[in-house]
């Protein structure tokens, strides 16, 4: 048998982990479902969301695949026979691609968006100019489908590579360009006139805007920034090295993701209350609003481009981590070459994706509404439904022993208390939790 790859040390398995979770979800969903959900109430019942169901759920994941060492697929196969929990591997496939048909699309118009910043459209463009250079861009047929052609070619060069080689490698160099080009953003906007408005936006908590919907639109938020309930965490694991601190990493990489989501939101906010924007103005935050903001401030023609630099990275990244989930499972579980595996893959992407990109609203295929149904379906009921199903399998069918004994490298590291917690969490806590939020969602309380 080929030898299995793997992640060369502790600091590569914490990059490419965070690279997975770090995304549009960050510098899109999470400034702008904040900004119209209570600011900081917002942020409160996402970092609970977080703390009961993403920690416990990014553990089992963590168990499934260093535990096996196997694609989502293998994982579940090989540690039970009941083959009912092939479910969570099929469900998990079928969210990774739903989402790569939609997110490849964003992910082109950012790509499109750096090469529009290059060549100096947005100077001194006006309101009525950004939003017409975006509709124009997102309502066209050809280019959108050839800016996800380009992603998808640099995926795909990408996972070809290998795991080692290709998606680690690039991930090391991509991180920390990602995370001080989004700093020069933030200190930035934080030092433009006016911007204690934009902070007070953020942190001032307004819990009159919570309601069911509302933490229904955290936990969603919370699966899919942490990229869990579909296998992509289990996958990556299953290349961590022997002696990975799972605990550890699962909190570092919580940690450092919600302190770039924070920072995004800190380089958007005071920068749009400076120009007296509006700050709810939805997925439109980032295309109309952030272009014109960067066509008033000193140098912003350079920083703009800066910034969708960020964004065009960190979907790239993204996206590979849902691609690998799929890559893993033809090449292990079906035999496929790698390569003939990520061009199969990619190129079914492509299709989907260039279809879905002329579902946006305005779109020549706008009345199969595919964007939005593919982003609701997988967000409100697949993922939280992985969720439940992983948390289940791991709290209900696997000997707690052996989850402690993963979590503990063994025995060599000394955390049984919070391992045991998190595993009472698992079994009891977090599926409740899910059930009831589940059941809200789908309308039936
Ligand atoms: N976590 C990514 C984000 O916040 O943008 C999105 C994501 C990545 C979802 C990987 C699913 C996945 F498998």
């Amino acid at each position: 048998m080929k030898q299995r790859e793997g992640f060369s040390s502790g600091l590569a398995v914490f990059l490419v982990t965070l690279s997975s979770a770090v995304g549009l979800g960050n510098i899109w969903l999470f400034p702008y479902l904040t900004g119209s959900n209570g600011g900081a109430a917002f942020i409160l019942i996402y970092l609970l969301c977080i703390a009961i169901v993403g920690l416990p759920v990014m553990l089992c994941e963590f168990f499934m695949g260093r535990r096996t060492k196997k694609n989502v697929m293998g994982a579940v196969t090989t540690l039970s026979d009941k083959k009912a929990f092939k479910s969570i591997g099929y469900l998990g496939m079928i969210s990774t691609a739903m989402i790569a048909f939609f997110y490849a699309v964003v992910s082109g118009w950012v790509y499109s968006y750096v090469f529009k910043s290059i060549k100096g459209i947005f100077k001194d463009v006006t309101t009525e100019g950004v939003k017409e250079i975006f509709t124009s861009h997102t309502t066209a047929i050809f280019p959108p489908a050839m800016w996800v052609f380009v992603v998808l070619v640099v995926v795909s060069v990408i996972l070809i590579s290998g795991v080692k080689k290709g998606i680690e490698k690039v991930t090391k160099v991509l991180m920390p360009i990602l995370l001080i080009l989004l700093v020069i953003c933030t200190i930035k906007s934080l030092t433009l006139p006016g911007a204690k408005e934009g902070i007070e936006f953020l942190f001032k908590p307004d819990f009159s805007k919570v309601n069911m919907a509302v933490i229904v639109s955290a936990l969603g938020l919370s699966f899919f920034k942490l990229s869990l309930g579909m296998g992509t965490m289990a996958t990556y694991a299953s290349y961590y090295t022997k002696d990975s601190n799972l605990y550890g990493n699962a909190a570092k990489v919580i940690i450092s993701d919600t302190l770039v989501s924070l920072l995004a939101g800190l380089a958007i906010f005071p920068a749009v209350f400076s120009f007296g924007l509006d700050p709810s103005s939805g997925p439109s935050l980032l295309f109309e609003t952030i272009p014109l903001i960067f066509s008033k401030i000193p140098g912003g023609s350079v920083l703009i481009v800066a910034f969708f630099l960020t964004a065009a990275f960190a979907s790239t990244m993204a996206i590979i981590s849902m691609m690998e989930v799929l890559v893993a499972y033809f090449t292990e579980e079906k035999n496929m070459d790698r390569t003939k595996a990520v061009i199969m893959i990619t190129s079914i992407t492509f299709i989907v994706s260039a279809i879905t990109s002329m579902t946006v609203s305005g779109g020549v295929l706008n009345q199969y509404p595919l964007f939005d149904l593919f982003d609701k379906i997988t967000s409100s009921i697949f993922l939280p439904l992985g969720g439940l199903l992983i948390a289940i399998f791991i709290g209900w069918f696997i000997n707690k022993k052996d989850f402690l004994d993963e979590m503990s490298n063994g025995g060599t590291l000394n955390n049984t208390l919070a391992a045991g917690i998190s595993y009472a969490i698992i079994k009891f806590v977090t599926p409740i939790l899910l059930i009831i939020v589940f059941l809200s969602s789908i309308g039936v309380i």
